[in-house]
């Protein structure tokens, strides 16, 4: 029989340290319940010391999931060991995640403490931590950067105190396949007590290589693989999800480890994270791209349509992408949104179907074809946006070659509704001046992107912006046919991850 492969998800952990892609508490519980529909084993909700945010976000996801392990992360220390317990002790299976640097170069420069110093520390934080829980995992951070003797005595001494999980970090993206399953293999060799503990693997995506890594380090024993949807995280990523359990299913017999994930539910859960962060997934990204199963050579479409393993290593069904994309338009009725809802991986109460087939007749009434791209993008417009301090009311806007851009905002601010006009160099200057004018806000717009949902002149306008203001970035998105409009729904989303980041500003000093 297989063994088992753990698959811990930090989408809302490490996920979140991308740059600008901060949640809310409604958006971590609406991502942890579809990643534990997906059957990850354990989700990372947060590090409860960090804001106050992630404690919440902790503790409602512990409250809300109830089959996969919630974690909480903590540094090796009592005070943030208490916060996280408060936070992740709701959960049905609560888990307390303590780090700890381990190499010379973190322990000499950022830590300032003697290898002695650190184990003892580690030690006193896992027992302290096991008096709360059986499910205690300790992370070496670095760990690939480490001395791996230093590693296995490090690992023996927190399995003898009570770690359930060791996880050796590539934290800096610096390890090379080969090379990290020999450390793999030496730790497993070289831990006297390693049989009492399940040895997990995080590895970053700087040299493009964490998806390799993890790979490479299930081979040589690990049995817990850390990941993200869609390798968001830290700098350039996490290893994606998605990239190793699709390696694994499409290579059955180079890993012989199984996993709980259904396959099915990696696109609807990768298009779930990418609306809810803004972070976009680049077309040609592995499994989850908008390319990963296009074929545009001649040949390739030839022997496609021959046959499509000619070409196709894996089904797109295989991944959740529905190849009968059934259409939908203006004579579609309630029931069979519903049910292509459904089959898109969404299950939403009647109420959030209720909610969505309004706007789904609103915007059949102006696009003939109603794609699945147009009916995702209004799930998250009316679903998955949450807690709102401003709103976009009302946007007219006059520009062409012979007028100057002048537009008219109505915008509502916790319930009470201001307006506005204004003017700019173009229609999205004379918008975003008169918003910024109305919510008295200052950000600076760092980037500003657009895309067509669909083809087609009638397709909706998808856009993106980065937003800074004191120091923090959010990234905001918005869609509609008119795509003035999308960029006013992106900004007023942005303005509002903003405000959340002002009044949940994060608490610790260092990064991860
Ligand atoms: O990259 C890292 O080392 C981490 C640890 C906290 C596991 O994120
Ligand atoms: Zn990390």
């Amino acid at each position: 029989m297989k063994e088992k492969l753990y698959i811990f998800d930090t989408t809302l952990r490490d996920g979140e340290q991308s740059p600008g892609a901060s949640m809310n508490t409604a958006e971590k519980v609406r991502i942890a319940t579809q990643l534990e529909k997906l059957g990850v084993d354990v989700i990372e909700a947060g590090f409860p010391a960090s804001s106050e945010g992630d404690f919440e976000a902790v503790s409602e996801v512990s409250k809300k999931v109830n089959n996969a392990e919630i974690a909480a992360l903590c540094r090796a220390s009592v005070n943030d060991i208490d916060r996280a317990w408060k936070a992740v002790c709701h959960a049905a299976n609560p888990r307390l995640h303590v780090f700890l640097a381990t190499s010379d170069i973190h322990m000499t420069h950022k830590l300032q403490m003697s290898r002695e110093e650190v184990l003892s520390t580690a030690v006193d934080a896992i027992k302290y931590a096991a008096s709360f829980t059986e499910n205690v995992e300790f992370s070496a951070e670095d760990g690939s950067r480490s001395d791996p003797d230093f590693l296995c005595k490090i690992f023996e001494t927190v399995i003898d105190a009570g770690a359930r999980v060791v996880n050796l970090p590539d934290t800096v993206g610096y390890a090379i396949p080969r090379e990290f399953s020999e450390l793999i293999a030496y730790v497993m060799k070289n831990t006297p007590n390693i049989d009492r503990a399940i040895l997990s693997v995080h590895c970053h995506n700087d040299l493009g290589l964490a998806t390799a890594n993890t790979l490479a380090a299930i081979h040589a024993g690990a049995r817990q693989a850390e990941v993200t949807i869609n390798g968001i995280g830290e700098r350039a990523g996490n290893t994606s999800l998605e990239e190793l359990v699709m390696t694994l299913h499409t290579r059955p017999s180079y890993v012989p480890v199984t996993t709980g994930i259904e396959t099915k539910r990696i696109h609807p859960t990768s298009r779930l994270v990418s609306m809810i962060t803004g972070i976009m997934v680049q077309p040609n990204k592995a499994i989850v791209g908008a390319n990963a199963f296009a074929h545009e050579a001649g040949i390739h479409q030839d022997g496609v349509l021959k046959n499509p393993m000619t070409y196709e290593i894996m089904k797109p069904e295989t991944v959740g992408l529905t190849s009968n994309r059934m259409v939908m338009g203006k004579h579609s009725g309630k029931h069979a949104l519903r049910k292509h809802l459904k089959n898109m991986g969404y299950d939403l109460s009647e109420d959030e179907i209720k909610s969505i087939f309004e706007k789904f007749k609103i915007l059949s009434d102006k696009k003939k074809v109603v794609h699945d791209e147009d009916i995702e993008a209004l799930v998250n417009e009316d679903i998955l946006r949450t807690s709102d301090i401003y709103s976009l009311e009302y946007l007219h806007i006059s520009s062409g070659t012979t007028v100057f851009p002048t537009t008219s905002v109505k915008i509502s601010i916790n319930g009470k509704v201001i307006k506005g006009t204004g003017t700019g160099n173009g229609p999205i200057d004379a918008t975003y001046h008169t918003i910024a004018e109305l919510t008295q806000t200052r950000s600076e717009l760092l980037r500003f992107s657009i895309n067509a949902l669909t083809d087609g002149t009638d397709a909706q306008g998808e856009v993106t912006v980065r937003l800074k203001e004191d120091g923090l970035i959010a990234l905001g998105r918005g869609t509609d046919p008119d795509i003035i409009t999308a960029s006013a729904y992106a900004y007023v989303n942005g303005l509002n991850r903003l405000e959340y980041l002002k009044q949940n500003p994060p608490t610790t000093e260092e990064g991860l």
